[in-house]
């Protein structure tokens, strides 16, 4: 397989790394910085979900109707890619990077996420994206649901005050307590540390400290399978 970031051949199973924890735990900037320091694509799930709330609201599907999010789901028309070092849902080639961050879309992605037939939509696509190599792939059921197999498991976690700081000093402003609480009690995966998931809570790492903490675990549980070390490319 090519690597879609070098060029370069590569010979070794894609693997992924999971990384889920609650909102502004620091999932995306940390699973960007440890995949460009390995050399991995990234895959942000939530992206995905934000991507079917945004599509439901401009085709008018009311979110809080599961019957129809879920027909509307079915007949999609979308696209993976990998682009720009992750992998990307398309839909009818574009990717909405802008429209699936506004305060609408943040409302109704929460109530599509719930729905039994998105999740399962959803697992086979997020499935999918190891078709471009390994990936360090971020959400809130990765380690438990999507990818339960792999031994990369990392809950990112950060106190409720300092995930408020987060989300404020981006100039967001999101209910992240409604949200976390929603997420965590729904009855279809909902969000939780996974069997064998290293819990890190970074309320007082940088972004470099806690890549370099879960990298080490990452490395330690390689010998212990006797496998080679990651090391860094960047
Ligand atoms: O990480 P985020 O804030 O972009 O996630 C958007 C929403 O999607 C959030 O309510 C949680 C949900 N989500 C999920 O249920 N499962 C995932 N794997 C990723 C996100």
């Amino acid at each position: 397989m090519l690597n879609p970031l070098t060029g370069n051949l590569t010979l070794t199973k894609p693997f992924v790394i999971a990384i889920d924890g609650p909102s502004a735990s620091g999932k995306g900037v940390t699973s960007r910085r440890l995949a460009q320091m390995l050399g991995l694509l990234t895959v942000d799930t939530g992206a995905m979900y934000r991507t079917l709330a945004w599509h439901c609201l401009r085709m008018k599907v009311d979110v809080n109707d599961d019957k129809k999010v879920a027909a509307l789901c079915r007949k999609w028309k979308t696209k993976l890619v990998a682009e720009e070092g992750q992998v990307r849902l398309l839909v009818d080639g574009y990717f909405p990077a802008k429209e699936i961050r506004t305060s609408e879309a943040s409302a109704a992605v929460a109530h599509v996420a719930q729905v039994r037939a998105v999740r399962d939509w959803m697992k086979a696509k997020q499935r999918e994206c190891i078709q471009f190599g390994s990936c360090v792939m971020e959400g809130r059921d990765i380690g438990s649901n999507i990818f339960p197999e792999t031994d990369y498991k990392f809950f990112l976690d950060a106190s409720p005050e300092v995930r408020k700081q987060r989300r404020e000093r981006e100039g967001v402003q999101e209910d992240v307590h409604a949200r976390d609480k929603r997420d965590s009690s729904r009855a279809h995966s909902p969000l939780m540390p996974s069997l064998g998931a290293m819990i890190v809570d970074n309320s007082h790492h940088s972004v470099q400290e806690t890549c370099d903490i879960m990298l080490e675990e990452i490395n330690r549980r390689r010998k212990a399978n006797r496998l080679a070390p990651l090391k860094p490319v960047a």
